[in-house]
């Protein structure tokens, strides 16, 4: 495994990668999550490139990039496990030079939900994953379904850019007790962590509303405010069903659609999300 720091050594250390070369862009402080992302990345392609950036254009002023957990160490000993071929770390300077000043941005998918409370995010999303896939020069790339806008918005930026990569989304990882793994999982004091399960008991009951005919969202939605009230740490933020593919709400649900939550507790922001699906 070999770690590259700068443009020159990723280039020089990419020519002789066998292709096809899937890559797994992460921002490190890696869990089981991000490892099933490179054992899949491995099942489908001749070398596997990891990138592990914390990317400060995704971050907004409030939010948490100073407190963002690193541990670039543990990261490379967990990697050189799974046989990752190059694991492309960047200084900030290297992706963001001084003069920096060139954005990706993608319009309707980034509007609504994470994009409405995180101005400017998805712009830093778009933006990065473009100068990796450029970088990189893969032909798979791997992302989790735990975000699921932002698979969408990767999804809508490399059909609309005509990036040559096949984007592949992988299932969300969750603990033993249904929580989804994340790196913002180690803020959670040990009270929070044992209330944010509720997270996936919420999405389960909605799924099983949906099993039993319920179609109207807002009876959904309405069902998990009530669970939500149970949990004292536990303040929702959004509760969503909207159209998987554009992240619109939905009233009625004819087919397909997402459920999505953000929910806070304490200063820790949580994401989740499940697909109800007649399928
Ligand atoms: O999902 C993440 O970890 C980040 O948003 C990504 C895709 C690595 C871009 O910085």
């Amino acid at each position: 495994m070999k770690l590259v720091r700068t443009l020159k050594e990723l280039r020089e250390a990419r020519a002789s990668l066998a292709e096809p070369v899937g890559l797994v862009p992460t921002m490190g402080y890696l869990h089981e999550g991000h490892l099933s992302l490179v054992q899949a990345a491995h099942r489908s392609c001749a070398s596997v490139v990891v990138s592990i950036f914390v990317n400060p254009t995704q971050f907004g002023p409030q939010e948490d990039l100073a407190r963002y957990p690193r541990d670039l160490q543990h990261d490379l000993d967990l990697l050189e496990k799974e046989n990752v071929d190059i694991v492309w770390a960047p200084e900030d300077g290297e992706m963001y030079p001084p003069d920096y000043q060139t954005w990706v941005s993608v319009e309707n998918v980034t509007r609504p939900l994470e994009g409405e409370l995180r101005p400017g995010h998805f712009r830093g999303v778009t933006t990065v994953v473009s100068k990796l896939f450029n970088t990189v020069q893969p032909q798979k790339a791997f992302f989790g379904q735990k975000d699921a806008q932002q698979a969408q918005v990767i999804l809508r930026m490399v059909a609309d850019l005509n990036f040559p990569i096949d984007i592949q989304i992988c299932p969300i990882i969750r603990e033993a007790d249904g929580l989804a793994m994340s790196s913002r999982n180690t803020y959670l004091s040990p009270a929070e962590r044992q209330a944010a399960p509720i997270l996936n008991r919420a999405l389960l009951s909605a799924r099983s509303l949906y099993e039993n005919g319920e179609r109207n969202a807002a009876v959904i939605k309405n069902s998990l405010q009530d669970i939500f009230k149970e949990e004292p740490l536990a303040r929702p933020q959004y509760i969503a069903v909207v159209d998987p593919a554009t992240f619109e709400e939905i009233g009625i649900i004819q087919d397909k659609a997402l459920i999505l939550l953000a929910v806070y507790f304490g200063k820790t922001r949580l994401i989740d999300n499940l697909i109800l699906s007649g399928k």
